[in-house]
């Protein structure tokens, strides 16, 4: 841990929109089916790109996004059976980032030996998840556990996520119970009230009350008729740098959090929902009523909570001294994580060059 002082609420809350990650966790990348077979795919995690290619095995390998020959983008370049192929003169790589062929190296001569940077990935829950840390960690560090993920019972909907803002005011959204007010219009939760709240070096678990009611929560299975007002208690986990929340035996949600650089986050969350209707009803049918259900009732949410968190940057960017006021015990505890968190890995870090450190001058 970290032997500098430990922040008041008021510094964290001037300096949380400039922290990095601590990028010794697994992060989410993409779908499992965004990468095809023989095909490469550039992504980014905290400004770094890395191009994740699979081959025709259907092995997945990431590499930094860069050519050892002249730093070409590989994810310009083409999948050969097991290797990746630098467009601009040929150069392949294999998924250990090495040089195993020049086209043009003359007789007797041997590629460079020197490699191109890996990442560790793996493949999970219809989601690709890259680790871009410390690789002798990365098998020490495990995915989110999602027990509903094989289970027939649960009807799964994916859930994709795009913001311009960065991940503490995106992840401050999904601990924030007390803005249903924004999905008033929308059937929303009402009433919200913070019943519990723990927090630790990784984590922060809070249980909110929420009432519900109306024909879309009698759809989703959290009311059993649309007319009467249902309590249910919400419970929230936040385990850097990922989500869960439940509602008891009703609904779970799994965010998975992409912070792409300062400003830009994105998110993959698997929804796990018992719907008021027999599974034999929907069970044919969950492909295509799960794209339903997000495109005409999980995305309008999505829409209403992405324009606040872009105004929220908008005005930050602004003005990042001007005070602003939260008083949710929750989001000063996420804070407080997030801060620490990179911190954490500053620590350990100490060594490496300041620019490294991935903040925002270095965007
Ligand atoms: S820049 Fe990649 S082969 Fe030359
Ligand atoms: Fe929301």
């Amino acid at each position: 841990m970290s032997n500098r002082p430990a922040l008041s609420v008021k510094e964290i809350q001037n300096t949380i929109r400039e922290v990095g990650i601590n990028p010794n966790y697994w992060y989410p990348v993409g779908w499992s089916d965004e990468f095809k077979e023989s095909r490469v795919k550039p992504v980014t995690i905290w400004n770094q790109p890395i191009a994740v290619y699979r081959t025709e095995q259907g092995r997945l390998h990431a590499l930094e996004d860069a050519c050892l020959h002249k730093g070409v983008e590989l994810h310009k370049g083409t999948v050969e059976q097991e290797r990746i192929v630098c467009p601009y003169h040929g150069w392949e790589f294999d998924g250990e980032g090495r040089c195993q062929k020049i086209p043009y190296l003359p007789a007797g001569k041997k590629c460079p030996t020197a490699r191109i940077r890996t990442f560790p990935v793996q493949e999970r829950y219809q989601i690709v998840w890259v680790f871009p840390g410390d690789p002798a960690l990365a098998q020490d560090v495990a995915l989110p556990e999602v027990p509903e993920f094989d289970h027939p019972d649960w009807f799964m909907v994916k859930i994709p996520g795009h913001f311009m803002a960065h991940f503490s005011t995106c992840n401050e959204n999904t601990m924030d119970v007390f803005h249903g007010h924004l999905h008033k219009g929308l059937q929303g939760w009402f009433d919200p009230e913070l019943t519990q709240l723990d927090r630790s070096e990784s984590k922060v678990f809070a249980e909110y009350q929420v009432s519900y009611k109306g024909r879309l929560a009698k759809l989703l299975g959290l009311a059993k008729s649309a007319e009467e007002t249902y309590q249910r208690t919400v419970s929230i986990e936040y385990a850097y740098p990922h989500y869960q929340n439940h509602m008891g035996e009703l609904s779970s949600l799994y965010l998975m959090r992409l912070p792409v650089g300062p400003n830009e986050t994105r998110s993959f969350s698997l929804m796990f929902l018992k719907p008021g209707i027999p599974s034999r009803l929907w069970r044919p049918y969950k492909e295509v009523l799960a794209r339903l259900l997000w495109r005409f009732v999980l995305k309008r949410f999505l829409d209403q909570d992405k324009e606040m968190i872009e105004s929220e940057q908008a005005t930050y960017d602004a003005d990042p001294q001007a005070p602003r006021l939260e008083i949710n015990p929750a989001i000063m505890a996420l804070r407080r994580v997030i801060y620490e968190q990179f911190q954490q890995y500053r620590s350990m870090s100490e060594a490496m060059p300041e620019e490294q450190m991935t903040q925002k001058d270095s965007a």
